[in-house]
């Protein structure tokens, strides 16, 4: 079992199990249906995507055409623990709201449909379109479970499906599959394809192992193989998967740099599952790291997307409109460390809020800033402005019941910041509580879910703070939280940093106060309750 390392033993034998029988077994059921109450009231969040029902891993596929943002998952829907991958399908009008649509693409026996991604063909290269709209090709790996448990190395191969009714309904490409065969390596997915205007050719990078290879394709069927990235260079704890790759402008100038995303399990930033990025150019052949973002990763190891412990596989949407312009991604809110384990019966997982990925340059440093998408601000129902907060001790910014908090943005500003800990914390009636901060003494944001509620259903869980480094000392620290039933989304300084993790209290929180030793200074306090539910 050398690839897959985010997936004990356990976790193979589980799926066999599952795999059996099509329905999850008695107790399962039972399960679920005993909790479902209680589980959709506390947990079900209130506007972070889940799935009605069943196991959901990675985002996949997602494209924008006539009207919808389209988004498609890793899904089991006789389950809730990993089992026969489909896609499952959702869509939305403002990347907030999502309709569950029936399943996209079912698997056949034993040949699971793993990560992937569509794109919209409309100059209808690959001639799979049928002349009314433009065809939709999704390229995704094809799993073969038989050969996995022969402990065959050629397991992973890259097919195609195609829809020609703007992604409701898709067929695979039978005549024409696999795409790309397996080379020979054991660990061989997750394609993510776009048109790279630049060089004229569509790009397809997918994960290999311990690295990233690009291919080239005129129509999407035939590919040529050009070059890999990665070996020995950013994070290698664990294989690397789910990839992205494109070319994004630098803020506020014409310039352009190419972006690789590439996620890797186990690993991560703060342990498990984490997605890294590296920024550079691409000569339509290889892609080469600018000089001076590959000093940083030298020096820091891997530049991290997010540093909380719940984004992951994050990959980003196809054919958003020329006159949008925004480079938009959304993340699986979850970590192989324990999304199987989550407490959670009937549905398991959610993704992140959508983000608006950027790229920024300082002096000649390139970095990737992501905030949440401007559309979260049609739901704002209520805005509550806070004077200045001053002083020392534990000072509270909201009291219990003037907000509710599973569905708010905060929005604050920390001034005149000292060699100090400034700590946040969200609390509930029962004594609960989550914590989150600068730590201005050592330099880095932490994030703390010990004493969040429920987490003995994983020893990984909760076991350690959540931790990233901040370039020295900070003089003042903007913050944007995201609040829902079961999540915090931190966006520091603009998106700066981020951190996303979830937590599972038995009841919602109601109050936050900060608190330091030397004393502070809080301004730019405005809180937007949301309304979606
Ligand atoms: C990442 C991943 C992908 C794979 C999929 C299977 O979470 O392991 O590499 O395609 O999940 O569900």
């Amino acid at each position: 079992m050398k690839s897959k390392k985010h997936l004990p033993l356990a976790f193979y034998s589980a799926a066999v199990l599952i795999l059996g029988a099509c329905k999850p077994n008695a107790a399962l059921a039972q399960t679920a249906t005993v909790s479902t109450s209680v589980e959709e009231q506390m947990y079900r969040p209130n506007f972070h995507f889940t799935p009605k029902k069943g196991w959901m891993n990675d985002p996949n596929g997602m494209f924008y055409a006539n009207g919808y943002y389209h988004l498609f998952y890793q899904y089991y829907p006789d389950g809730n623990k990993w089992g026969p991958m489909h896609w499952g399908h959702a869509i939305s009008k403002d990347l907030i709201k999502w309709e569950e649509q029936p399943i996209a693409i079912y698997p056949d026996k034993d040949k699971y449909i793993f990560s992937g991604s569509a794109v919209v063909d409309t100059h209808n290269t690959s001639g799979l379109g049928t002349g009314k709209t433009a065809p939709i090709v999704a390229i995704y790996t094809l799993h073969d479970m038989t050969k996995e448990k022969e402990k065959k190395i050629d397991v992973e191969q890259q097919d195609i499906a195609y829809s020609n009714d703007n992604g409701f309904t898709w067929q695979k490409f039978e005549e024409g599959n696999p795409v790309v065969k397996n080379p020979g390596i054991r660990d061989f997915r997750d394609p993510k394809v776009s048109w790279d205007e630049t060089h004229k050719q569509w790009i397809m990078v997918l994960a290999a192992q311990d690295r990233s290879q690009f291919y080239k394709s005129k129509n999407l069927k035939n590919w040529e193989y050009l070059s890999d990235f990665g070996k020995n260079i950013g994070a290698h704890g664990g294989v690397w998967e789910c990839p992205d790759f494109f070319e994004i402008k630098v803020q506020g100038s014409k310039e352009t740099k190419w972006v690789l995303i590439q996620s890797l399990n186990p690993g991560g930033a703060n342990g498990g599952s984490g997605t890294q990025y590296f920024i550079g150019d691409f000569d339509g052949k290889t892609f080469t790291m600018d000089a001076n973002f590959a000093k940083k990763v030298e020096q820091q190891k891997a530049v991290w997307i997010d540093y909380g412990k719940d984004n992951y596989a994050g990959v980003t949407w196809n054919n958003v409109p020329t006159a949008d312009g925004r480079r938009l991604f959304i993340g699986w809110m979850s970590n192989w460390e324990y999304a199987q384990e989550v407490p959670t019966f009937t549905w398991r997982s959610a993704t992140t809020i959508a983000r608006e990925i950027q790229l920024t340059k300082k002096g000649n440093e390139y970095s990737l800033i992501s905030n949440p998408v401007k559309e979260i601000n049609k739901y704002v129902s209520k805005t509550i402005k806070g004077k200045t907060i001053k002083g020392k001790g534990n000072l509270s910014i909201l009291e219990t019941g003037k907000v509710d908090l599973t569905q708010a943005i905060v929005n604050f500003k920390l001034k005149n910041l000292k060699q100090d800990t400034y700590t946040f914390t969200l609390s509930n009636v029962v004594g609960e509580s989550l914590t989150f901060g600068i730590n201005n003494s050592d330099h880095y944001l932490f994030l703390d879910r010990s004493k969040a509620g429920k987490n003995d259903f994983s020893e990984k869980f909760a076991s350690t703070i959540t931790k990233a480094a901040l370039d020295g000392n900070q003089k003042e620290g903007v913050f944007k939280v995201i609040l829902d039933k079961t999540s915090i989304e931190i966006f520091y300084n603009n998106g700066e940093k981020v951190m996303t993790e979830i937590f599972f209290t038995n009841q919602p929180f109601t109050a936050l106060s900060v608190s330091s030793n030397e004393g502070v200074e809080l301004s730019n306090l405005v809180i937007n309750q949301l309304k979606l539910n």
